[in-house]
């Protein structure tokens, strides 16, 4: 099997973090592994087995490759000097954002003839764009928060008191793909607004605008293809007064608080969160896994806020957690979401779609 990491987006660090350990509970019994980085400028590495003791950079410790896709037993060649990495069964790849879980990565990983973990190419990319995921939840009958989509080609005619005119205040404002909080911003005041606007264009062509909802978060891991098996929930706690933003995901100890499982949901809550993570994952064409994250509301209603098709796997990270609370160790899951990659991959391959 092949771990794929790093990559070109702003959650390269996450993703590190994330394939050292799924590195580190890969069952070696079941799975030879190999080590393909894509380094910050997004070109393709092998690299050593010892790399996650190294602390160095994946374009200093690797060796660049070449892709070539097609009916090929060798895909990745070496760009220097003879040979490259040994074709492999199945991949991981374990990147976050864009370029790395919006489909893009995938289609290559479908020109290359190896099954992966995780949705396939539709599923990654509408899950990955908030605007067209809640369309499509939307139409399966899940609330997702009020909200307006604006384009670049709109951006000078967004006009501030319409928005919260509609939405109210204050307001979330997101790039459409992105992810880990980042370009995401909460607006009180027209100055807020158009900061957040300006930065949330630095990342994306289209951006969207948010009513803020006031509930808990929540969030469900789900596991599967043809048959779904979910986890508990678990709670993300503000502990300071800000939202789940970068730096109390990833930086601050004290900001948020992870409960898993999450405390005072009754039986009936508990169910209509499940029902709602699984219908979530088939409305966006989800396969293998994905974390669904959630509000609940005072009044019970609960919303979809997104859908994290690679979500984070760092020792920290909720959708792991989940599983193991569940009773599912870390190593047992990563076999499993392998064994769904094959599973897919072979009944791709029994497809009459492609002349092969
Ligand atoms: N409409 C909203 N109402 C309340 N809080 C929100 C809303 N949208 C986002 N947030 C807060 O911002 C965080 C990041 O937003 P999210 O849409 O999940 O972006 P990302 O894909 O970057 O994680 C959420 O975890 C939540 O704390
Ligand atoms: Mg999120």
């Amino acid at each position: 099997m092949a771990l794929i990491f790093g990559g070109a987006s702003p959650e390269h660090e996450i993703s590190l973090r994330s394939a050292k350990n799924i590195y580190a509970a890969i069952p070696r019994e079941k799975y030879e592994v190999h080590l393909l980085g894509i380094s910050q400028d997004g070109n393709w590495y092998h690299l050593e087995d010892d790399f996650f003791e190294k602390n160095g950079l994946i374009q200093d410790l690797g060796k660049a490759l070449a892709i070539v896709p097609g009916q090929t037993d060798r895909p990745f060649v070496f760009l220097e000097g003879e040979g490259g990495m040994p074709k492999v069964d199945v991949a991981f790849p374990i990147t976050h954002g864009p370029m790395g879980e919006d489909g893009s990565l995938q289609g290559i990983l479908n020109h290359l003839r190896i099954p992966f973990v995780g949705p396939d190419v539709l599923g990654s990319s509408v899950a990955m764009d908030k605007d067209v995921a809640k369309r499509l939840l939307r139409e399966a009958d899940l609330k997702v928060a009020e909200g307006m989509c604006f384009h670049y080609y709109e951006k000078d005619a967004i006009d501030y008191l319409a928005v919260i005119n509609q939405l109210g205040s204050p307001v979330f404002v997101k790039p459409a793909n992105m992810g880990s909080s980042v370009g995401v911003k909460k607006a009180e005041n027209k100055a807020e607004f158009d900061l957040a606007v300006k930065d949330a264009f630095k990342y994306d062509h289209k951006i969207i605008v948010e009513e803020a909802i006031i509930g808990r978060e929540l969030e469900c891991a789900v596991l599967g293809n043809a048959v779904l098996a979910t986890s508990s929930i678990g709670e993300i706690n503000m502990v300071e007064d800000t939202f789940y933003d970068f730096e109390s995901k990833y930086e601050s100890d004290t900001a948020a608080d992870l409960n898993i499982p999450a405390k005072n949901l009754d039986d009936q809550e508990l169910a209509k969160l499940i029902l709602v993570a699984k219908n979530a994952y088939r409305a966006l064409c989800c396969e293998g896994l994905s974390r669904v994250d959630m509000f609940l509301t005072e009044e019970g209603a609960v919303y979809v806020n997104e859908i994290n098709t690679l979500p984070g796997f760092t020792s920290i990270s909720m959708y792991p957690a989940l599983w193991a609370q569940a009773g599912t160790p870390y190593g047992e899951l990563i076999d499993e979401l392998l064994q769904l990659a094959m599973e897919r991959g072979a009944r791709n391959a029994g497809l009459k779609r492609l002349r092969l």
